[in-house]
């Protein structure tokens, strides 16, 4: 990659292993971390190393030895209802070190990761992005494509807030840990839009392997719903992550038996039987809560569906949330 000058000093590299320490340093300063959400040197090879759509484009911004920005597009893949295979990346973590703040930089590596994505066949990148780069990317090109709501089945507990904010609910004893992909039914439901695969090798990634977020499974061998304890002010929230498998209704029974959270949260796209089942077992939508602002930029005009619109899309929390 030729070394582009970003201003007096600056050059943008792509980054190598040595560079983690500082990396997770630069992420630290600048999105901060908190004891729940640790920006670990695992979470981040999780990421962007040892991810089975492949290795992250990750470029830096740096002055001399010091690091001033850092750009990952983490890699993945979507399936579409004419079973093509969209190859994606999605832009994360993403921070210019508050020395460095507003000279360009979040532009200047954004757009040489894009070109990189371009020249390595890359159809769309997709993101969520936080208030304070969402019209960054706006300004680049990306386009709005709608609001992640929030669905929510409380319970009377919801009103108590006596959880310790920096300790995970323990659910060991009353839920199965999803220790490896066998634990879950790797069954994969056609695709109603843009949607991930669930195979065996996703799964083991995502839930399995997590360095950091602890998962675990309500139901059957061949329907499952996959759950994240969680804390949040002060309440004890179980995260409905996903439902997989036959009987999707089943799996969304089971979990809301096994759930002793004060309350429980997810979110699955319009449309979907996913959706369906979670309202059915009480987990109904919050009208006009936003909880993500979902983002795309086509890289190639001959997409199977109109990514700008979030009726393309077949998402679920675990889609959306990478903790
Ligand atoms: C968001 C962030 C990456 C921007 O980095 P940067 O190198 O300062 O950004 P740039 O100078 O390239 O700015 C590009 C555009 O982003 C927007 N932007 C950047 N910082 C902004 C701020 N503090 N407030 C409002 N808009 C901002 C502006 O539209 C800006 O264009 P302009 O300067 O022409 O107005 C940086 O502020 C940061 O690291 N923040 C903390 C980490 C974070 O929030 N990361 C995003 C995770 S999704």
């Amino acid at each position: 990659m030729p070394r582009l000058s970003v201003a007096d000093n600056l050059t943008i590299r792509p980054y190598t292993d040595q560079d983690l320490d500082q990396v997770l340093e630069v992420l630290r300063d600048s999105l901060g971390e908190t004891a729940l959400l640790r920006r670990t040197p695992e979470l981040f090879r999780w990421k962007h190393i040892d991810n089975p759509f492949g290795r992250s484009i990750i470029l830096l911004a740096t002055d001399g030895d010091r690091i001033a920005g850092v750009r990952a597009f983490m890699r993945w893949n979507l399936s579409t209802p004419d079973g093509s295979s969209i190859r994606c990346v999605r832009a994360v973590d993403t921070a210019t070190h508050p020395d460095f703040q507003r000279r360009g930089i979040f532009s200047k590596l954004t757009n040489a990761a894009v070109e990189a994505a371009v020249e390595d066949g890359v159809h769309l990148i997709f993101n969520t992005p936080n208030p304070r780069s969402g019209a960054g990317y706006l300004k680049m090109g990306w386009t709005e494509v709608g609001q992640i709501g929030v669905q929510i089945r409380p319970t009377i507990r919801m009103w108590s807030r006596n959880a310790d904010p920096d300790q995970l609910p323990n659910p060991a004893d009353w839920l199965e840990p999803v220790v490896d992909a066998s634990d879950l039914p790797a069954l994969s439901r056609p695709s109603a839009g843009f949607r991930t695969g669930r195979d065996e090798a996703y799964l083991r990634w995502r839930f399995a392997s997590h360095p950091t977020a602890r998962y675990y499974k309500a139901g059957d061998d061949t329907s499952a719903a996959v759950l994240r304890p969680n804390v949040r002010n002060r309440r004890k929230e179980l995260v409905l992550s996903d439902l997989i498998g036959d009987d999707v209704g089943l799996a969304a029974k089971a979990a809301a038996r096994a759930s002793r959270a004060d309350y429980m949260a997810g979110w699955f796209s319009s449309g979907s039987p996913e959706r369906a089942a979670a309202i059915r077992m009480g987990l109904l939508p919050i009208p006009r809560v936003t909880a993500l602002t979902l983002v795309c930029r086509p890289l190639v005009g001959d997409l199977p569906l109109n990514p700008r619109t979030l009726a393309s899309w077949d998402l679920t929390m675990s889609d959306l949330e990478l903790l």
